[in-house]
């Protein structure tokens, strides 16, 4: 992992345009999805960050030619050569486990280390086998691997999900497609990027009905061609952002945002205070004084309070003033950034998935690592607010998920410089 850091000097406000680029948590599976086409598809409003390259890399060793050109992904999955994922490709990113259900549809079988753990905790996959074994796959796990079969094509199924995961959503949706008969996912999630991923299947063809609602249905078809498509925007890019505002006591306009998808965040930063409009796609916030505590903040399935807008708005928290309470209801280890940001001066009580946040009236700039990618956008949050300098060592994290962040950052009025 590059060693490459940020140097911040804090404590200036924010005050500009940034414009929002597609989501991270689209892209990922729809890419995935493109597989099931045998075809070319051609996506756009596609972010360039190193998640995305590495589902390049997975694509081209699965034999399909994909290639990034500016925002623009071009992927024809007409030469699919292969249907396992390299150890080392799966351990660059977990969420490669999207890939599993297309490949099991294209291939009729699919090889691929089990995804394993990450800094959030474990990440377990039994919702996704429960589901494919129910679909007729057959799945042998050894040596910390996956062996998956469908010697006689998936059959659609009637799934009822124990927990409304987005990845085991994804995957059924991607292997009940051109599945024999009628599959329906019941308790499915809601998110966003559920009904990018089933609007994109449907343009190739796919004839889902009822996602971003519980109950999902597919019914399957033969086969499905390729498309264009325009993914959404990144609602957790907007929050980061939103908070980077609140916290400097800035003025931000974000363009090319889905309000929409955000409607149990934007009323959070008002209840701290915030100014916020919003106008089409364009959201504006603006922090003229101390942001105020939000009391409670409950993270649940979308379209609850979003656990990856958990840590950047903990950073707006640790600076407001009174104490904020955090349920993290969906990962068990999702505190990691806590820590830093008390190195940064910050006070923050973790307990489970419990952490309270005393409001400072100033953070300190330090020297901080980070922890993850939703974490690493926090600690740095923290730091543009922080008084003095910081180092922000480890942003590898922060690159999965934000394209061209110092530089929206320093467009904006942040001393933000990477080395
Ligand atoms: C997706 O992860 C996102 N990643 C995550 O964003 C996001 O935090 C998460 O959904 C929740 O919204 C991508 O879309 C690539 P889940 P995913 O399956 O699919 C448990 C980011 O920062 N679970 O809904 O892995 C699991 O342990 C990332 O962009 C099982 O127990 O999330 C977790 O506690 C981080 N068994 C909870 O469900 C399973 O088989 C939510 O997982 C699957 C999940």
């Amino acid at each position: 992992m590059s060693a490459q850091r940020y140097i911040i000097e804090g404590g200036h406000r924010l005050e500009g345009k940034i414009g929002i680029h597609g989501a991270k948590n689209s892209i990922l599976p729809i890419m995935a999805a493109t597989v099931l086409t045998g075809d070319r598809c051609v996506l756009k409003n596609c972010p360039r960050l190193s998640d995305a390259r590495a589902a390049i890399e997975i694509l081209r060793y699965l034999g399909c030619e994909a290639q990034q050109r500016g925002d623009v992904t071009t992927v024809d999955s007409s030469k699919m050569s292969r249907c396992d994922i390299l150890d080392s490709l799966m351990r660059e990113m977990r969420s490669s486990i999207v890939f599993l259900g297309a490949m099991i549809a294209r291939c009729g079988s699919a090889c691929l280390s089990s995804p394993g753990g990450c800094e959030l905790g474990p990440r377990p996959i039994d919702i996704h086998i429960a589901a494919l074994r129910k679909m007729n796959v057959s799945i042998i796990e050894r040596g910390g691997f996956l062996f998956c079969e469908a010697p006689k094509g998936i059959k659609g199924a009637d799934i009822a999900l124990s927990f409304p995961s987005v990845g085991a959503t994804e995957n059924i949706l991607l292997a009940g497609c051109t599945a024999w008969g009628e599959t329906t996912i019941t308790n499915a999630a809601r998110e966003p990027e559920i009904v990018d991923l089933a609007e994109f299947l449907n343009r190739c063809g796919a004839r889902i009905s009822g996602a971003g609602e519980s109950v999902i249905r597919i019914d399957g078809v033969p086969e499905l061609h390729g498309c264009e498509y325009r993914v959404i925007p990144d609602r957790i890019e907007t929050v980061t952002y939103m908070a980077a505002a609140a916290v400097t006591g800035g003025h931000l306009e974000l363009t090319g945002a889905e309000p929409g998808h955000l409607a149990a965040v934007l009323p959070i930063f008002e209840e701290a205070g915030c100014d916020v409009k919003v106008r089409g796609g364009v959201i504006e916030l603006s922090a003229d004084e101390r942001l105020k505590s939000m009391h409670l903040i409950r993270t649940t399935p979308y379209p609850g309070f979003p656990t990856d807008a958990q840590a950047p708005v903990m950073a707006a928290a640790a600076v407001a003033r009174g104490t904020t309470v955090f349920v993290e209801t969906i990962f068990e280890n999702r505190y990691r950034h806590a820590a830093e940001l008390a190195r940064l001066g910050a006070d923050i009580k973790t307990e489970s998935r419990v952490a309270i946040v005393e409001g400072v009236e100033r953070l300190e700039g330090a020297p901080v690592r980070c922890t993850d990618l939703r974490g690493g956008a926090a600690i740095t949050v923290a730091a543009l607010s922080a008084w003095g300098i910081s180092e922000v060592s480890g942003i590898h994290h922060i690159e999965r998920g934000y394209e061209s962040f110092e530089k929206n950052l320093a467009g904006i009025g942040a001393r933000i410089e990477k080395l």
